[in-house]
């Protein structure tokens, strides 16, 4: 088994009412974690790196990392680029063996959006990658950039720019938003199914994307304030709106706080009550079965793909 493309992978989900997980990767024990989780519920699997990731891992060791998981688990696997900010990364990650990029132009204006978008699809589609494309803006934290506001996609813009550019897969927003913290404290979360159900009647059949689709789950939260972290009140997207949308047209949601919860959540546990520990070994096997159950949890209750592999 190599690296798959998720073209078949969302044809099925689409059809049978179903998303896969895309989950952020930056180690050994990342990957680990999601890719036992999937081989014991026989689920798809979209591995998801950031130029953040790439910087801080190096390409190389992510991608045999990817190949690694793939030999061990014999599981379809994606390997895609997250967020890619120009032609360029994208390129990079096409040339480097990847299965699928995206392109995020979604803070340029409409056109050069277009113009990014196709130049990226013109070149990955000749070496039998697929694209993922963004329109509309979240709020959040994303690369350090805080949005304030959500600038929620327009359906009316949808079929031009899929027509247009070619895209595989496109990432919308209807209120999903990066980072740990979603809402403020006392707001009620809310996500825009009617943007949704519109652009799903104007795309029939085209797979879309949620990013910025973490839980926040309280309990991690405040585990990771019991031994010691300082975090304000987090909120996140409810696990059943997104289980809702999983059932229609989003074939793809992207998950990487809650892991992140987890992880942290684990490693201050684990130092508060083995404060003499220093073998990395003792703190990073909590942690890696930290995200496996994360992930076990998310292809359960959100993404509903458990059997789908
Ligand atoms: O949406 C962004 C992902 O959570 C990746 O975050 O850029 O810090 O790797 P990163
Ligand atoms: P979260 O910050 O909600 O986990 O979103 C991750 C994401 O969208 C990666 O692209
Ligand atoms: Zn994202």
């Amino acid at each position: 088994m190599s690296l798959v493309t998720s073209t078949e992978m969302f044809r099925k989900a689409y059809d049978e009412g179903y998303a896969i997980g895309a989950f952020n990767v930056n180690n050994m024990e990342i990957v680990q974690g999601i890719t036992e989780a999937a081989l014991e519920e026989n689920a798809p699997l979209i591995l998801q790196v950031s130029a953040g990731a790439r910087k801080y891992a190096k390409h190389v060791y992510l991608i045999k990392l990817v190949e690694a998981a793939i030999e061990d688990t014999q599981l379809p696997i994606v390997l895609h680029l997250d967020h890619g900010p120009d032609f360029e990364t994208c390129k990079s990650c096409i040339d480097g063996g990847f299965s699928s990029v995206m392109i995020d132009g979604s803070e340029h204006p409409f056109k050069e959006n277009i113009e990014v978008t196709k130049k990226v699809v013109e070149y990955a589609h000749a070496h039998g990658v697929v694209v993922e494309g963004e329109l509309g803006q979240l709020a959040g934290v994303e690369d350090d950039v805080n949005v304030e506001e959500h600038s929620y996609t327009d359906p009316d813009q949808v079929q031009e720019f899929v027509e247009k550019t070619g895209v595989d897969s496109l990432a919308i927003a209807i209120g999903t938003s990066h980072g740990a913290y979603k809402f403020k404290p006392g707001q009620n979360p809310q996500l825009r199914f009617d943007i949704l159900d519109e652009i799903a009647r104007r795309l029939p059949g085209f797979p879309i994307v949620l990013h910025g689709s973490s839980s926040v789950i309280p309990e991690l939260v405040a585990k990771i304030n019991q031994y010691g972290g300082a975090m304000p009140d987090a909120i996140g997207i409810p696990e059943d709106m997104l289980r809702q949308a999983a059932t229609g047209a989003v074939c793809k949601i992207n998950i990487d706080s809650d892991l992140r919860l987890a992880m942290t959540a684990t490693v201050r546990e684990h130092f508060a009550l083995h404060p003499a520990d220093f073998d990395p070994r003792q703190y990073l096997g909590p942690a890696r079965t930290a995200i496996k159950e994360m992930v076990q949890r998310k292809i359960r209750n959100v993404l509903g793909c458990s059997g789908k592999a």
